[in-house]
């Protein structure tokens, strides 16, 4: 028996959460894949209601889990956005999920925005390094509110966290049979931090001789990610410049409500959330596209090792979006739960056995 902790958080994370933990339900249900899900009630409401946002002691029960999977966090009555940090920032650094896995795949040429892009040119996955960098909240304000105010955000990397990702990057190539990984930096101006990631880079790809190691400054990538996706197979990069191509990402297979994400810690528990956020603006609507949590189900699916479960999940997707079963946001007329059921049904379907 695996057991799954679900939390699906605040917003549109809800509803989402929900259709993905019916797909979920449905493939294990059809293959026998013993699978127990606890949902738990991190988020806006509890936060309001308690105060708590992970009370103490869920960290240490969360690692006891197969896996987690988290819908958004984000609620509007909280504008610092204080409890979305401490749980989401607070899961990535406490479970230490180094790898944040972030694959950029195109599931039908019409959902992307380029001109005459077949699926198979846009097919890469984005490694961010995910506990270090920028987010680690290192810093400070001096003189606050003043005209001689100074902000001080300090960006940490170490030579033990660049080389995990950097090296995460290239196993997982190697094993995948890919031949190609991109490192990103902008180490022309970020002379010491990013001079770091370009000699362990050096070093970690000289173990790789199969594999051709290219580096690319973050604003050539960018360029590069529109002018030819076809390019890229694998990208590894530092945390913040990770997050922003990964939203560049996400717009080159549809959209935010596609993209799929997991953080990752080998060997350890590890937490599966879409890329998109809570959207208050279509919370309780009944509008959201659940096809990012979906897809991150079966990412979840694939880190358990079952793979035959996760396919099925992934082209129940594919199925969905080919036949027009899609929310508005894809240019199709279901409500979540809608496409819910027809990613269901498509995963019940004795064809895509
Ligand atoms: C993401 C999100 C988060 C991040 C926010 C919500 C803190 O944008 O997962 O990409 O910046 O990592
Ligand atoms: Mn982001």
């Amino acid at each position: 028996m695996r057991r799954i902790a679900v939390i699906p958080g605040d917003g549109i994370g809800i509803e989402v959460t929900r259709e993905a933990v019916r797909a979920l339900e449905t493939v294990s249900r059809l293959s026998g894949f013993d699978l127990r899900l606890d949902s738990l009630p991190y988020g806006a409401d509890h936060f309001l209601r308690t105060g708590e946002t992970l009370p103490a002691g869920a960290m240490d029960r969360l690692r006891d889990y197969d896996a987690i999977l988290l819908g958004a966090l984000g609620d509007p009555r909280i504008p610092d956005m204080k409890h979305a940090a401490d749980i989401l920032l607070g899961l990535r650094f406490g479970l230490d999920l180094y790898v944040n896995y972030r694959p950029i795949r195109l599931l039908d040429e019409r959902l992307c925005p380029l001109k005459g892009r077949t699926a198979s040119e846009v097919d890469f996955v984005v490694f961010r390094e995910n506990t270090e960098g920028l987010y680690v909240g290192m810093g400070g304000i001096f003189k606050k509110g003043t005209a001689d105010e100074i902000a001080v955000q300090e960006d940490v990397n170490t030579r033990k966290g660049v080389e995990r990702i950097v090296r995460y990057a290239f196993e997982f190539a190697k094993s995948r049979g890919k031949s190609r990984v991109v490192m990103s930096d902008k180490s022309n101006v970020l002379t010491y931090g990013h001079d770091l990631w370009q000699r362990v880079f050096r070093a970690v790809a000289a173990e790789f001789h199969d594999i051709e190691a290219r580096h690319l400054y973050v604003d050539a990538l960018t360029m590069q990610m529109i002018k030819d996706p076809s390019q890229f197979q694998v990208i590894v990069t530092c945390n913040m410049f990770g997050d922003i191509i990964t939203d560049l990402g996400a717009q080159l297979q549809g959209g935010l409500g596609m993209a799929a994400s997991a953080n990752l810690h080998p060997g350890q528990v590890s937490l599966f959330e879409p890329v998109h956020g809570s959207a208050p603006k279509y919370a309780g609507k009944d509008i959201a596209n659940p096809f990012g949590a979906i897809l991150t189900a079966a990412l979840l699916l694939e880190h358990l090792s079952r793979d035959e479960e996760a396919l099925r999940v992934e082209r129940a997707v594919m199925a969905c979006v080919r036949t027009g079963q899609t929310a508005r946001e894809l240019g199709g007329s279901l409500g979540t739960r809608a496409v819910g059921d027809a990613v269901c049904r498509e995963i019940e379907r004795p064809t895509s056995f």
